[in-house]
């Protein structure tokens, strides 16, 4: 872990909030469904697709959950007026998967359901391993009533490619990404090259099984293998997307948009602004060193 980076993570927590705001307005559409919808027009108009997370994970009591379910379901019907190019991405901690996992997915049925009604897609986010297999199950489960549901597989976990054995063979829909918790080596890989090579085989896997993939990555060196691969396979443009997350790499996204590419942008919104980025930033040190680069940037 680079030095600096874990002394800004420590003191994270004392930065004023305002300056924290300042910085995570670059990475949260704001508050509410107003500003995110805003956001998915803007980008919509920059011909990006977008999926909207309503911020909120690891709630406390089971009571909060339905509030989170209820935005969805306004963010579903938001979506569905303004006739937004958007889907939807869902935490299962937010709806309570670690205090009641069927409970869980009873939510996560209704939300399913409110999204199909309105043929609106639903990826599955994944968190910590600590809930990788409830995660990978509640996917299971829903896509037994739908195909409108996705999952994600993290390239830093060992386990990921028997996943996409397991996923390729129903066709999922697959979001790839490195993966952002902190887990110990006995499970995930821990090199950067490592973890790409496993991204692009993950990648390949899934693409030559028929799976539709979100390429979800802001690392340049991934892009090219991928698009190297999509090359060889002679792939059609609806096989996969680009996914990035707001406020990063625009400059990637606008490259890849021009080139015909689809590329969706992440929009998280919320009142849980404020615990979701400093969430964010102290679980990934690395992270953190974007806050100090943004403070100075900003100060200029
Ligand atoms: P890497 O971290 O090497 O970043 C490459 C470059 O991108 C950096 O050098 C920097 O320039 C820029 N960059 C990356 N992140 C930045 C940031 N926050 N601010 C500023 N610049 C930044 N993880 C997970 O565990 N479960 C999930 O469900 C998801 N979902 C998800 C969806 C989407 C659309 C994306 C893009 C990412 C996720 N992730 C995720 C997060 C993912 O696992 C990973 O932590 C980040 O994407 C960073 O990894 P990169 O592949 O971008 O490489």
């Amino acid at each position: 872990m680079n030095p600096l980076n874990a002394v800004i993570a420590r003191t994270l927590p004392f930065v004023p909030r305002g300056i924290v705001r300042r910085v995570a307005s670059r990475y949260v559409a704001g508050e509410t469904l107003a500003d995110a919808v805003e956001t998915v027009r803007r980008l919509n108009a920059e011909r990006c697709l977008a999926t909207l997370d309503v911020l909120g994970e690891d709630v406390v009591r089971f009571s909060e959950t339905e509030e989170t379910v209820a935005e969805y379901r306004r963010a579903l019907d938001a979506i569905a007026e303004n006739r937004l190019d958007a889907n939807i991405s869902v935490k299962l901690t937010a709806l309570g998967l670690k205090l009641d996992p069927a409970r869980c997915r009873e939510h996560f049925r209704r939300i399913v359901d409110g999204a199909a009604a309105q043929g609106i897609f639903v990826r599955i986010d994944m968190e910590d391993s600590s809930v990788t297999d409830e995660t990978l199950r509640t996917y299971y489960e829903s896509g037994r009533t739908t195909d409108r549901v996705g999952l994600v597989l993290q390239a830093y976990l060992r386990r990921s490619r028997d996943d996409a054995r397991r996923a390729a063979a129903v066709r999922a829909s697959v979001r790839v990404c490195k993966g952002i918790y902190v887990e110990p080596p006995e499970i995930a890989y821990q090199g950067r090259q490592e973890i790409r090579d496993n991204f692009d085989a993950l990648v390949e896997d899934l693409l030559v099984a028929g799976s539709a993939v979100g390429i979800a990555t802001h690392d340049e060196w991934l892009v090219e293998k991928a698009l190297a691969t999509i090359t060889r396979l002679k792939l059609g443009r609806d096989a996969y997307e680009f996914q990035m997350l707001l406020g990063v790499r625009g400059d990637l996204r606008r490259r890849l948009v021009a080139a015909g590419h689809r590329v969706r942008v992440y929009v998280p919104y919320g009142r849980s602004w404020y615990a979701y980025s400093l969430r964010r930033l102290k679980e990934n040190p690395a992270i953190a060193g974007n806050v100090l680069r943004g403070l100075l940037r900003r100060g200029r």
